[in-house]
């Protein structure tokens, strides 16, 4: 028997349903708030993630699902959807023209990790990208749509946000950060000992309690952002405890990709476990130029779409629709016609075998359909049709004539 790759699912019965229920009411939201669908390419050239995500973030050092095509072309399955976008957003010249671009996607990810509840190698995300909008008032409106988004689902959440700086106070505090890391650097973690070479504020974002602890005392960027971040961020926070927006400044948050800049947030929930990051996103003001588009600034955020569906719960479904059954083999063809007449005007189920009345009943209930329309023997005769409410338990005949006219 062939079964799926570890770490990766088929999307099944329930979770087809709230995952289209989570589509179509996430990607209603993104276009109320000004958003257009974008899709890309599952497959991209590999260098497009080493020069975005960053060659010494986990996910493109050790996560990526990347191969040698039969053209000789390096490539990797997507890990994430950003760097796809902005490719996208450069490759067609929307940074040459002067206005603000909103786009949201969704689609399938690949990450090589170990997998564990909440943690897929293939998982799903939904996300917006903004571009050309480098007013903090579009943070806001970013966490603000993330955040209906939550709350349209119900969903219990703390939001964490973080400023990661800028080219102008990132690299001194680096150099700070780093003198310190040295001195403490015999009781870190390989990973940690690695990061100090590579990327030293990931050190923040180590799962390690010692690690944890000898870094109480570690320098923060918060305390040395340049005016301009600091302004930004400031503003950011301020119209937050303006709109009532409950939030947590964590400094450990340092997010899993380099191209961040400025504001960074998360959004968490304490029902999902060791995994609990339902999503992430930030400010990426130098992605686009870093791949080679016009200075553009950018941010978004995406959802993990399988940790959000194990947190929603789908509304009661309404029975609706028509059921179609044939108690006679003769009136197979005439609920064939009927059912084909009626899947013009609303949900339809026809059962194309001969059953009994409380078999066809069963199994109208069984698929959640409003009505139950049954030809009998008897119903032949007479050319007419058995109709059931199954809502409001009434029931009559009709003539076949009769119904054909109302459908
Ligand atoms: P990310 O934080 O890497 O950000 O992923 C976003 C969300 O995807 C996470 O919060 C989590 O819910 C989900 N996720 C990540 N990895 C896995 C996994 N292995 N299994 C299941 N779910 C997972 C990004 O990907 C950025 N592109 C977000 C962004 C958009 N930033 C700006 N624009």
């Amino acid at each position: 028997m062939i079964n799926a790759l570890r770490g990766m699912k088929d999307i099944l019965s329930p979770e087809n349903e709230k995952y289209i229920y989570f589509l179509e009411n996430s990607a209603r939201l993104a276009k109320n708030y000004g958003f257009e669908y974008i899709e890309t390419p599952i497959l991209e050239e590999t260098m497009l993630f080493k020069r975005s995500v960053g060659e010494s973030s986990d996910i493109v050092g050790k996560e990526m699902y990347e191969f040698v095509d039969k053209g000789g072309n390096n490539v990797c399955l997507r890990p994430e959807g950003t760097a796809g976008v902005v490719r996208a957003f450069i490759q067609h010249k929307f940074d040459r023209i002067l206005g603000v671009k909103r786009y949201y996607y969704y689609g399938p990810m690949f990450r090589y990790e170990r997998p564990q509840k909440g943690r897929l190698r293939e998982f799903h995300q939904f996300g917006v990208e903004c571009f050309g909008e480098s007013n903090p008032y579009e943070d806001v409106n970013i966490i603000l749509l993330l955040k209906d988004i939550l709350d349209f689902f119900g969903i219990n959440y703390t939001l964490k946000i973080n400023s990661l700086g800028c080219q102008k106070c990132l690299p001194p505090f680096r150099e700070v950060l780093v003198k310190h890391l040295q001195d403490i650097e015999d009781g870190l973690c390989d990973d940690c000992k690695r990061r100090i070479k590579t990327n030293p504020i990931r050190v923040f974002d180590c799962k390690n309690e010692n690690c944890q602890s000898l870094l109480k005392d570690a320098p923060r960027l918060g305390s040395s952002l340049c005016k301009e971040c600091d302004e930004s961020f400031n503003f950011v926070k301020n119209k937050l405890d303006e709109l009532g927006i409950k939030y947590e400044v964590d400094s450990n948050l340092v997010r899993g990709l380099d191209y961040y800049t400025k504001t960074a947030f998360e959004f968490v929930s304490g029902e999902l476990g060791a995994q609990n990051a339902v999503a992430g996103g930030g400010r990426y003001d130098r992605l686009v130029e870093f791949l080679d588009g016009k200075p553009t600034s950018g941010i978004g955020f995406a959802i993990g779409i399988e940790r959000l569906l194990e947190l929603i719960k789908l509304p009661e479904k309404e029975k609706e629709g028509y059921y179609f059954g044939a108690m006679d083999e003769e009136a197979i063809s005439l609920i064939f016609k009927l059912g084909n007449l009626y899947k013009k005007m609303g949900k339809t189920e026809v059962s194309y075998q001969k059953k009994s009345l409380k078999a066809h009943l069963k199994a109208a209930d069984k698929k959640g359909m409003r009505y139950c329309a049954v030809i009998g023997e008897n119903e032949l005769a007479q050319k007419s049709i058995w109709i059931k409410d199954l809502v409001e338990k009434k029931e009559k005949f009709i003539s076949l004539k009769e119904f054909e006219k109302d459908v």
